[in-house]
């Protein structure tokens, strides 16, 4: 059976894409701090493992436990993000430190534990990384160092894309714009009506629409794709 490990499971998105990964015959291993959102999640094909991706040595420690369960693994979701808000120039040096920890080096560390458990692995394996719209989109709401914090990320994708291409390892990132998730919350009122009215289909998108790309990813069918940016915004900001 194939092993996928989902970061920020127990979120919005992370239950969708640990859904669609599950329905589509993998054994999913979640990753978030929050272990009572994860224990909600307990069913076949799900395992939690109760990480805070902040914490560098908390990575290695999962990573080494799944590698002597498991022996490998053949997809990395690094879905784990969030969007702190406050206004450049009084952003405090600790939230754009949390900001980049979080959305960008715990998936850095992520990806170099992962590439090493897909080694030997059979057929294409899979990097997916759940980037934002916010980072190409200049009009809309998303803070300076949240956009930096995804397109650190998307650099990363391009970068592992090339380096492992003849490893058949495959990197991809989705950037999706507004997905109705917890993450909402983060927004006034004022802020979120506006963002969804600026969507072409007058409604957010879906955490399951977002996992069902996820998904199709890391099908065969996604196994020729590799260092794409891939938005997904209902046509909002064709550029
Ligand atoms: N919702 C949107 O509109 C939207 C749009 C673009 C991109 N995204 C991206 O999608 C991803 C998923 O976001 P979501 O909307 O599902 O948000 P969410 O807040 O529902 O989920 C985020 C998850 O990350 C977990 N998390 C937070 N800090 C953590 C830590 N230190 N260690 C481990 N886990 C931690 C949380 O517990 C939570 O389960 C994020 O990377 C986000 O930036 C979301």
């Amino acid at each position: 059976m194939k092993i996928a490990i989902v970061t920020g499971a127990a979120g919005g998105m992370g239950r969708a894409i640990c859904a669609r990964l599950i329905a589509d015959g993998m054994h999913v291993v979640g990753l978030d701090i929050d272990a009572h959102g994860l224990a909600e999640m307990a069913q076949d094909g799900f395992e939690a493992a109760t990480t805070d991706l902040m914490d560098a040595e908390a990575i290695k420690a999962t990573f080494a436990q799944i590698a002597t369960k498991h022996g490998g693994i053949d997809a990395l979701v690094n879905n784990a993000g969030t969007c702190f808000m406050s206004e450049f120039p009084d952003i405090p040096a600790d939230e754009f430190e949390q900001q980049m920890k979080l959305n960008f080096t715990g998936a850095f560390y992520c990806c170099q534990k992962a590439i090493k458990l897909m080694a030997g692995r059979e057929g294409v394996r899979k990097i997916v990384n759940i980037s934002s719209n916010g980072a190409y989109n200049f009009d809309v709401f998303d803070p300076p160092h949240y956009r930096a914090s995804k397109a650190a990320l998307d650099t990363l994708t391009k970068d592992l894309a090339r380096r492992y291409a003849h490893e058949k390892i495959a990197v991809n990132s989705i950037a999706p714009a507004m997905t109705e998730t917890p993450l909402f919350g983060v927004l006034s009122e004022e802020v979120l009506a506006k963002a969804i009215a600026q969507m072409p289909h007058g409604r957010a998108m879906q955490p399951a629409e977002i996992a069902a790309w996820v998904g199709f990813l890391i099908s065969p069918a996604g196994d020729v794709s590799s260092g794409n940016v891939i938005i997904l915004n209902q046509g909002r900001d064709v550029r």
